[in-house]
């Protein structure tokens, strides 16, 4: 899946993630600053808050009570669009999504 990041000053990483790898965990092994994923995704932390771009909220995995309950912990502003990145685990039918990072997750 084609990834694109874009940070709170507008800057763009594109990432290629490959099925079974969420949206967090690439973030991090690639060193995009914006996303933590302090707690390695288990639903703990809230550091890996994003916001999903409404063209492709329909097509990612629906969101847990838990993963709602903990978005309510995230640090920057919660959006309709919001989303646990760590929860976003890519599949080979996802060509493309966009993420937007908050300016802050901690
Ligand atoms: Fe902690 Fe996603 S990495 S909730």
């Amino acid at each position: 899946t084609k990834v694109t990041y874009t940070d709170a000053q507008g800057q763009q990483h594109v990432l290629d993630v490959s099925a079974g790898t969420s949206i967090m965990a690439a973030a991090v092994t690639h060193g995009i600053d914006g996303i933590v994923g302090e707690c390695g995704g288990n639903l703990m932390c809230a550091t890996c808050h994003v916001y999903v771009d409404p063209r492709d909220a329909d097509r990612l995995p629906e969101m847990s009570d838990d993963e709602e309950a903990m978005l309510e912990d995230a640090v920057a502003e919660h959006r309709p669009t919001s989303r646990l990145s760590c929860q976003l685990v890519m599949s080979d039918d996802l060509e493309e999504i966009h993420v937007e990072m908050p300016s802050e997750q901690l």
